[in-house]
């Protein structure tokens, strides 16, 4: 199936022009690996509002598979978890855990991502770390399951 895949890149800094996105481009390489298309992508600041936008935007494009990528630490301005969770109708805890516990074979700063996935609309939306190496390996780990996850999702509808 190719899925329809949408990026969002989140970090004051990039957005601000202050360094080049680098996080985005590497996820999108990994999604193309996959054989995913990418019909979308986008770079915003941690904002709790821009983020919500652009997921909802990329929603309404048709995406059926959101990725984003930084704001999941522990940094005063990380909100992605809390932007995602507003929008969403329900997680799917083993997604971040599943990250956690394979990128604490790598990192012991593994546990300070807040990485998680959750359903906003149709779509599922994961929420990967802002270091682009991390942001891929953590796709990586949960890769096997999404094509399964995004099918059901796509057929079924949800509540939210
Ligand atoms: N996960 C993997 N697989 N590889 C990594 O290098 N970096 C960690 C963690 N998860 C990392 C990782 C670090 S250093 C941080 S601070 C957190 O992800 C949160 O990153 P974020 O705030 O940029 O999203």
């Amino acid at each position: 199936m190719q899925i329809q895949t949408g990026i969002i890149t989140i970090s004051d800094r990039a957005a601000a022009g202050v360094y080049d996105d680098l996080g985005g481009p590497a996820v999108r390489r990994a999604v193309e690996a996959h054989g995913w298309a990418v019909a979308a992508e986008a770079l915003v600041p941690d904002d709790k509002g821009e983020i919500q936008r652009a997921v909802q935007e990329q929603l309404a494009r048709g995406c059926a598979l959101i990725l984003t990528t930084g704001g999941t630490g522990v940094g005063p301005r990380d909100v992605t978890p809390e932007a995602v969770r507003e929008i969403a109708g329900r997680e799917l805890p083993g997604f971040g855990e599943a990250m956690r516990l394979q990128s604490l074979r790598i990192t012991p700063n593994a546990l300070l991502s807040r990485s998680l996935a959750a359903v906003v609309g149709r779509a599922l939306v994961i929420c990967l770390p802002g270091k682009p190496s991390g942001a891929v390996e953590c796709l990586g780990f949960v890769a096997g399951a999404i094509p399964h996850c995004v099918e059901l999702l796509q057929q079924v509808p949800t509540s939210c």
